[in-house]
C-alpha cells in the first residue's frame, strides 16, 4: 500500500470533547439543521445561526486534539506525499494534532467570509450582523466559512483526483450518511481500491467495506497507523 486516502469525520474529535452530530446528545438532537446550518435559516434568522456558530467557535478553542489526530498526523509527517487527510469537521484538531495538510471539505470554524464579496479570512471571536467585512467595509454579511445544507462541499475536483491515486481507502468516525463524503466509499470500490472502516461501532455504510475495525478512534487509528504497512514511493 502506497498511497492512503484518509476521511473523518467527528467521531475523530468525540474523544476531544466535540459533540458528534448523529449520536445520542448529538449535536443535531438539540438543533434543526435547517434552521443552523442552511442559507435560508441564516437568511431567516442571522442572529441565531451567528449564535450558533460563535459557541462552536468558543467552544473548539478550549478543545485539545486526542491520540488519533495525532497519529494521522505522524503518518502524514512520515509521508508527506503518500498520505491526504480529507476531513468533513469544521474543528482545526487534525491541524493543532500537527498535520501539515487537511483538505477540509465542509469549511472551517475558524474562517469566516463575506457573502458580498467573498473575502475570507481567519476569524476566533464571536461574529454577528454588525460585523464589517475587512475587504469591503459592509455589514450583515459576514458569515462561518462553513458548507451548509444545500450549499456545494469545498475540493471535491481534489478530492477525487486524489482518490483516483489512492492504493487505499480509510473512513474514521463518520457515519457514512451524508454526501458527496458519503459517496467516497463506492468510488473507492468502483476503483478496485481497498476499503477500510474505523468507527466505534457498525454504521449503515459498514458492508460497503473491506475491513471494519471497531473501538474508540483515540486507540484504533494510533494502532492501525502504526501497522498500516504503508510503503515508501522507493518500495518496489
Ligand atoms: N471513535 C470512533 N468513532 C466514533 C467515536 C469515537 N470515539 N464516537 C462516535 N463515533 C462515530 C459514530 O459511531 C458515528 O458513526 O462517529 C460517527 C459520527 O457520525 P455523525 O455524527 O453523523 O458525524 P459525521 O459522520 O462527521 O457527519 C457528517 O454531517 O451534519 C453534517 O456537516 C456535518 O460534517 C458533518 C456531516
Amino acid at each position: 500500500m502506497k498511497r492512503i486516502f484518509i476521511l473523518t469525520g467527528a467521531g475523530i474529535s468525540a474523544e476531544s470533547g466535540v459533540p458528534t452530530f448523529r449520536d445520542a446528545g448529538g449535536l443535531w438532537e438539540g438543533h434543526d439543521v435547517m434552521e443552523v446550518a442552511s442559507p435560508e435559516g441564516f437568511r431567516r434568522s442571522p442572529g441565531l445561526v451567528h449564535r450558533f456558530y460563535n459557541q462552536r467557535r468558543a467552544d473548539i478553542q478550549l478543545r485539545i486534539p486526542n491520540a488519533a489526530h495525532q497519529a494521522i498526523a505522524e503518518l502524514q509527517a512520515r509521508y508527506p506525499e503518500q498520505v491526504t487527510l480529507v476531513t468533513q469537521n469544521v474543528d482545526d484538531l487534525h491541524e493543532r494534532g500537527g498535520s501539515p495538510s487537511v483538505i477540509h471539505m465542509h469549511g472551517e470554524l475558524l474562517r469566516v467570509r463575506c457573502s458580498y464579496c467573498s473575502y475570507r479570512c481567519g476569524w476566533s471571536d464571536a461574529l454577528s450582523a454588525e460585523t464589517i467585512c475587512p475587504a469591503c467595509r459592509r455589514s450583515s454579511g459576514m458569515r462561518p466559512d462553513i458548507v451548509w445544507f444545500g450549499e456545494m462541499p469545498f475540493f471535491v475536483e481534489v478530492i477525487e483526483e486524489k482518490l483516483q491515486q489512492a492504493d487505499a481507502f480509510v473512513a474514521i468516525g463518520t457515519s457514512g450518511l451524508v454526501y458527496p463524503a458519503a459517496g467516497l466509499v463506492s468510488i473507492a470500490k468502483s476503483l478496485g481500491i481497498r476499503t477500510i472502516e474505523l468507527n466505534l461501532q457498525k454504521t449503515e455504510a459498514s458492508h460497503l467495506f473491506d475491513e471494519v475495525i471497531p473501538g474508540p478512534a483515540s486507540q484504533t487509528v494510533p494502532r492501525w497507523c502504526r501497522s498500516c504497512g504503508i510503503a515508501t514511493e522507493e518500495t518496489p
